[in-house]
Formats: C-alpha cells, structure tokens, sequence
C-alpha cells in the first residue's frame, strides 16, 4: 500500500509520534501505514552510505577518484530528508561532516525510535554536530526551523522518497529552499516502486529548478570483478525488463540548483533539452499505468512481496549493533 500525506496539525502529529490515539479514539489508516516504511533500511540508503564512507576511506589514503569524490562530505553540511533509519547520516558524521541534520516526517516513529537511537549509540563521541529535526516536505515559510535553515545545506540526501507522485513538488520545494549556492543534492531510488514514478520525480524536478549533474543505475546485487559497482546507464522505461530484475537495481543522480538565486522555474523547452541531455523522457505516464503494459502489479509491490521484503531486511538498529563495541 502507498500512502499519501496529508498534512495536519503539529499537536496531531506528536500525538501520532507518541502512539497515541486522536480525540475520538480512532486510528488513522494512512499515519498506521507510514510507519511500515520509516524505521526500515531500504536500498538507497546503503547506496549514498557505502558511496560516503568509500570516498571518506579513498581520501583518507589519498586514493580518492574523480568519481567517488562525488560522495564526499568532508566540512559539508548535511541535510537528509524522509531519513527513516539515517544510515546516511551515522556515515557523514563518521566521515567527518561539519553539520548533520537528520528529519523526517513529524509523525514519523523514526524520530524518536530509530534516528534517536543510532545518534546515541553511534554519534556520541563525534566532532560533527548532529541534530534531528521534524520536518514535513513542503512546510516552509510556517516552520521557524525552516525558515532558520534556509539555503545552508551544501548537501542534501533523500533516499527513497519518492513513492508518493503528490508529494514530489512539495520535496522539490524543500530541496530547493534548505539548497546553499552551490549545495547538490543527492537523489536515491530503489526501483522496487517502479520506474515511472522515479521518472516523474525527475521531471518534476527539472521543471521546478534542479538540474541534474549526473545519473546513471547501479545493481544493488551483483560487483565487478575487482569488487566495484555495476553500473548502466539510466533509462526512465526498459522493455520487458519485469520485476524481479527492475528489482535488484536504483537510480542515483547528482542534481544543484539550474539557477541559483532565482525562484521561478525555467522555461519549458529548456526543461525538455535537459530532460533529453539525461535521458529522463518527459513523464507521460502515470505509474499506475503500468498496470496496464508491466508486470501487471502497478509498478508497486503486493502485499505478499511487500511482506517478503520486509522479512529479508535488516533494522537498522541490529545492522549497527553488530558492529558495535
Ligand atoms: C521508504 S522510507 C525511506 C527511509 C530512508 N531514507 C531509507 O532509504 O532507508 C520513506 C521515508 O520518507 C518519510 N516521508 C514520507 N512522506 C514524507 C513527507 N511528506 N514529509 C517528510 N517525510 C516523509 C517517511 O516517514 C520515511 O521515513
């Protein structure tokens, strides 16, 4: 099931946040839902958290590459949205990342279960300062923390939060409104919601005045010979390509800010010659139109496969614990 966002009252989200039941003692269904997906670590996150520690070690020996360098937070300031579990995070403050700010959704378990959690078992004796903060995609100019914070973050991740086609204006307005001059934005999908939805992000980003740097899609699964990444080009649609296989890889791209400083969106041919640059078509699907021509399941999981999925991964909680001493 995707759910969708609505917003609501702050007093109503803490109350949420704290498990408790509204006035009338009835549940939410969408607010019951959204928990399924914030304290699990999904896919993109371990993408943006192995690319940050491979470019903290390369450069630590002085071995960083052109191309890894792209994952480097060294001084950076960090803001990650829609963080659930905040592998990302943990990983920037341990390579050394002057700021980290951790949100999520504020009603979200994460804030005061997963991300709470990893910051005191992880972080308690890194120089970074990290903080978490509650922030709902789109709510700005009423949020004094954001209207505080705006346009300092050099580097902005947002790992996997793209499922729901109704919010991606609203985290394109984030993005560009926490955005320093000359910031990037990190965008990490796992395609296992399909990949027309992570398409109309593209667009909706490129129209909105993001610019994408550089894109391309990894195999989560399989490595080179020598242990590096397998990585092919980003094609918003593949013929035939099924589930199971669309399954195992995600898209990453580098985006900044098209023109920094002005607020209206570029013209639109612009947005067409850039969207074409990058090989993102123009959306012209909806997602659900998959239903249609795809696997037959919308580009979405079942629930069966959903529940499967949830099986085969890792809280985030134990992933660090084993670890720690
Ligand atoms: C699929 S999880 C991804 C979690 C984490 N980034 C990862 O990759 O493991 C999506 C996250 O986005 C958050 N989220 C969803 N809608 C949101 C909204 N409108 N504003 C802020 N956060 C939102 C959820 O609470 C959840 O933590």
């Amino acid at each position: 099931m995707v759910p969708s966002y609505p917003s609501q009252s702050e007093r109503r989200s803490k109350e949420i946040a704290a498990g408790l039941p509204s006035e009338d003692g009835s549940v939410n269904a969408v607010d019951e839902s959204r928990k399924l997906f914030a304290h699990f670590l999904w896919s993109a996150a371990m993408v943006v958290a192995e690319g940050v520690e491979k470019a903290d070690t390369l450069a630590a020996r002085g071995e960083l590459d052109a191309d890894t360098a792209m994952w480097t937070v060294r001084g950076e300031r960090v803001l990650e949205l829609g963080a659930g579990a905040a592998l990302p995070s943990v990983i920037c403050a341990r390579a050394h990342a002057a700021a980290v700010t951790i949100t999520d959704h504020p009603s979200s378990p994460a804030l005061t279960g997963a991300i709470d959690f990893n910051i005191r078992r992880n972080l308690a004796t890194t120089e970074t300062k990290v903080t978490s903060q509650p922030h709902e995609w789109g709510t700005l100019e009423s949020d004094p923390w954001a209207v505080a914070h705006r346009g300092t973050f050099t580097r902005i991740i947002a790992a996997d939060c793209y499922w729901v086609r109704s919010q991606h204006e609203n985290l394109v307005r984030t993005m560009n409104w926490f955005l320093a001059p000359g910031g990037r934005v990190w965008v990490v999908a796992g395609f296992h919601t399909g990949r027309a939805i992570v398409a109309w992000f593209f667009e909706t980003a490129v129209q909105n005045g993001l610019e994408i740097e550089r894109i391309h899609e990894r195999d989560l699964i399989a490595t080179s010979e020598d242990g590096g990444e397998v990585r092919r080009e980003w094609m918003p649609e593949r013929e035939g390509e099924g589930p199971e296989n669309r399954r195992r890889w995600s898209g990453t791209a580098r985006t900044r800010a098209s023109h920094p400083g002005r607020p209206s969106p570029p013209k639109r041919h612009r947005i067409k010659r850039r969207l074409v640059q990058h090989n993102v078509e123009p959306a012209c699907r909806k997602p659900e139109d998959e239903v249609k021509e795809g696997d037959g399941k919308g580009g979405y999981m079942t629930d069966e496969e959903e529940e499967q999925l949830s099986k085969d991964m890792v809280p985030l909680a134990d992933l660090l614990n084993a670890n720690a001493d």
